[in-house]
């Protein structure tokens, strides 16, 4: 039993659920192209087991089955994401009508079971030929991303609830490019500044190409992590700030502010492409809401003698995950304050991902995943009776998936997933959620 139920929310406050293309669909069907994804784990030592998504939770074909759980749980929102590679198999050019016609049923069977379609653009797996032109390094970059966009929202825009273009641009920009964790793998500075710029350029552009389709109700979704000074030396303190700066404010300070904090810049500031500062007229351009997704905290420490940034990151003594992530709900508190106290203002919130991964069997109960639910729930509750314009919260995720680096191991789904008969099976935590979500409480 889930304590919070929708009776305890706003009226029209919003539960929804989010996936992403490739950690779900099989990327082996439907004539898609390759995707960084793919290569990334044909390299040893990248990903658990050299796994990869080709044929994952095969929602490419089970996809209506996939949906009928979405509306049965009594979920409102569903966010999912359309593959690049999928739609456009060289990243730029010719559209697979294949792929076109995949995510224009989805979005219909979306809509004939009540569900509101929440698009994202890009949840990582980039074109690999778009990868050898240079990938998040190469300006050109924003351009092909938006173009796209526009393909994609031509033929669904009228269909879709809300938009965002870009999943996590941290994980886009440092992750992936200076701790190498995820594809492409690198571990370059200079990589870094220009991919951590240049996903911000390829949202505005994005943004703009689907405001010029008509489009409304589009958003940015960041994620965050809660950085804990290790010990109360002033040292620890300006090493969690460092750590902060980069994952947390980088990207909200220039898409909501039009400038990259100062403290961060002093590392990455000779790293920048040329002009940088000309493009935040595209990277500013208005939205309609802002989205977080949130999952843990760090302990941060000084690493004086390592190059800048100069801290390590680690663990506390909190209840872990699966993964190894604390569980620490007062984190969630404190991003949904200081995004609107410091950058959105009175733009609607959502918690566009939360949720924990445990290493799950069918028939017995999840209890660890639905004490985690409510644990956020009333993180959310606080915020809201504390002035914040939370509007909704999706959960990571529907069912069992591909994660990443991790492979197939980590399940963080509401729906438990046996990977080899591909048989779908409702956790506890979904039946909890379900009877929460009943209108009447
Ligand atoms: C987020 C990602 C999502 C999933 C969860 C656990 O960072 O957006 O794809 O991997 O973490």
């Amino acid at each position: 039993m889930l304590r919070h139920t929708r009776a305890d929310f706003p009226e029209g406050f919003l539960f929804g659920t989010a996936t992403s293309a490739y950690q779900i669909e099989g990327h082996e069907h439907g004539g898609a192209g390759r995707t960084q994804w793919d290569d990334f784990a044909a390299t040893p030592g990248n990903v658990v087991g050299a796994e990869n998504g080709a044929r994952a939770c095969d929602h490419f074909n089970k996809w209506p089955q996939d949906l009928d759980l979405i509306s049965d749980a009594g979920l409102d929102v569903y966010r999912f994401s359309l593959s690049w590679a999928r739609v456009m198999p060289e990243g730029i050019g010719p559209a697979n009508p294949e792929g076109l016609d995949f995510y224009d049923r989805l979005v219909d069977g979306m809509l004939e079971r009540g569900l509101k379609p929440a698009a994202t653009l890009y949840h990582w797996e980039l074109p690999s030929p778009l990868l050898d032109k240079g990938g998040w390094r190469n300006r050109d970059i924003a351009k092909w991303f938006a173009d796209y966009t526009y393909t994609v929202m031509s033929t669904l825009g009228d269909r879709i609830w809300s938009a965002a273009p870009i999943n996590e641009p941290w994980c886009v920009g440092w992750l992936s490019h200076f701790m190498g964790h995820h594809a492409p793998g690198l571990r370059d500075i200079r990589a870094t500044a220009r991919a951590m710029h240049h996903v911000c350029l390829a949202h505005g552009e994005a943004i703009g190409a689907m405001r010029s389709l008509g489009m409304d109700n589009l958003g940015a979704v960041f994620n965050f992590e809660y950085a804990q000074p290790a010990d109360d030396t002033p040292d620890a303190a300006l090493a969690a700030q460092r750590y902060d700066g980069i994952y947390n404010r980088w990207f909200r300070s220039g898409i909501f502010k039009g400038e990259y904090p100062e403290d961060v810049l002093e590392g990455l500031g000779l790293h920048m492409p040329a002009n940088w500062q000309d493009d935040f007229a595209t990277i500013t351009a208005p939205l309609d809401w802002c989205g977080l997704n949130y999952y843990t905290r760090k302990l941060i420490s000084p690493a004086p003698n390592e190059p800048w940034p100069h801290y390590t990151e680690g663990a506390g003594d909190l209840l872990k995950t699966q993964v190894g992530w604390e569980i620490y709900p007062e984190g969630l508190f404190h991003f949904l304050t200081d995004t609107a106290s410091n950058y959105t203002g009175d733009l609607p919130l959502y918690v566009t991902e939360n949720g924990m991964a445990w290493p799950d069997t069918p028939g017995v109960p999840d209890e660890a995943r639905i004490a985690y639910l409510d644990a956020h729930l009333g993180a959310v509750l606080h915020a809201i009776e504390a002035g914040v314009p939370v509007k909704g919260y999706y959960i990571w995720s529907l069912m069992d998936n591909y994660e990443w680096a991790h492979g197939y191991g980590p399940r963080f789904g509401l729906v438990h997933v046996d990977y080899d008969s591909l048989q779908r099976t409702p956790k506890a935590s979904y039946e909890a959620l379900k009877a929460a979500l009943r209108k009447n409480g």
